[in-house]
């Protein structure tokens, strides 16, 4: 098959692309390196084509989509945390960007498109383990941009029949998770923090739980939905079936803690409910989070160079967050 990954030298989508290549199928991968890295796919380089272009750009990507059979698409900026300070970015990346492939697989024909949606969409949810039907309450623009995506996806299988499914992961973790210089997800700093020697700094008192899924129960999910042609329009949420504390999570990883404020916004819990997608596709997890944990740890040389947090760096750069999403802003 010939298959476009948008996103593909980010953390998920390049290890989506070591998959597709060993299935012996021909990728074509645009990204525009904001956040990936061309180091991530180098192991490869020789057997996919990369182009470097923003999604943005409609009329520089549309000769990209010639004779594609299945699009992938995972480009997206999805750091949470500064997603509030620049709206406008991941606006324009995250619901326009999104009209452009959508737009683009159609007039192309594609025969089948995956869009990579993210469980923030359920905001604090009232169930857990949450279906896929549970109520959907962004609580920030990451959230909300991602989410006006899914609504185009679904919105285009819909009314133009283009073949797509929406798949929305739970914190996925795994080797080349991104390291870039915003304050992001929990692995990236505890692992940048087991090096520097300094103390794993756990938000609240580390009780929240998260469902926490490998990267390569992802990657295989993703593979699976996208053969099965009958599910147009069907959303499915992609989790590990357990959930996980924080502070477990700095045990595994065996540190010294300390606490930093709890951040508004936030779920105590993630958990997904995945009957769906097990039901309907024969996909299940197969990474316990205690190997998922020696897996990271022997690559922890991958976080070398990211940022070491602190609570005070921590505080100044999420110092907009706590403005806008707490509740004494209005004084
Ligand atoms: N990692 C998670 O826990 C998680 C959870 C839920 C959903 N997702 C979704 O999965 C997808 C992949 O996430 P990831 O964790 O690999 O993130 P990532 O940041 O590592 O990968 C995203 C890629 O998109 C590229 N990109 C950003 N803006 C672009 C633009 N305008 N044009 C072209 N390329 C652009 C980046 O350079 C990067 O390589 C995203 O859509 C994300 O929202 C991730």
């Amino acid at each position: 098959m010939k298959i476009l990954v948008t996103g593909g030298a980010g953390f998920i989508g390049s290890h989506l692309c070591e998959k597709l290549v060993s299935e012996g199928h021909t990728v074509k991968v645009i990204d525009n390196f904001s956040i990936g890295r061309k180091s991530n796919l180098k192991h490869i380089k020789k057997k996919i084509k990369i182009y470097n272009r923003d999604i943005r750009k409609y009329d520089l990507i549309k000769n990209l989509f010639k004779d594609i059979d299945v699009v992938f698409h995972l480009a997206a900026l999805a750091d949470i945390v500064p997603s509030i300070e620049n709206p406008d970015e991941y606006y324009s990346t995250n619901v326009t960007g999104t009209y452009n492939i959508l737009k683009l697989s159609l007039e192309n024909k594609i025969k089948r498109f995956i869009y990579t949606a993210s469980s923030s969409c359920y905001g604090i949810p009232e169930r857990y383990p949450t279906k896929e039907t549970a109520k959907v309450d962004p609580q920030y623009p990451y959230a909300l941009t991602k989410r006006l995506g899914e609504e185009l996806v679904i919105h285009f299988s819909k009314v133009y029949k283009l073949n797509a499914s929406s798949l929305r992961f739970f914190n996925v973790y795994g080797p080349r998770a991104r390291t870039s210089g915003t304050y992001g997800a929990v692995f990236g700093v505890f692992l940048a923090q087991k090096i520097a020697n300094k103390p794993f700094t756990i938000v609240g008192n580390g009780n929240q739980t998260r469902d926490f899924t490998f990267v390569s129960d992802i990657v295989n999910a993703i593979i699976t939905v996208s053969k099965k042609r009958k599910l147009i329009g069907e959303i499915f949420n992609v989790g590990s079936g357990k959930t996980v504390s924080i502070n477990r999570i700095a045990h595994l990883l065996n540190g010294k803690k300390i606490n930093i404020p709890k951040r508004p916004g936030e779920p105590d819990v993630t958990f997904a409910c995945i009957k769906k997608i097990k039901n309907k596709t024969g996909w299940k997890p197969k990474i316990s989070i205690e190997r998922g944990i020696l897996i990271m740890l022997k690559h922890i040389n991958d976080w070398k160079n990211a940022p070491v947090w602190t609570p005070n760096k921590i505080s100044k750069q999420t110092k907009k967050w706590f403005y806008y999403l707490g509740k004494n802003k209005n004084g």
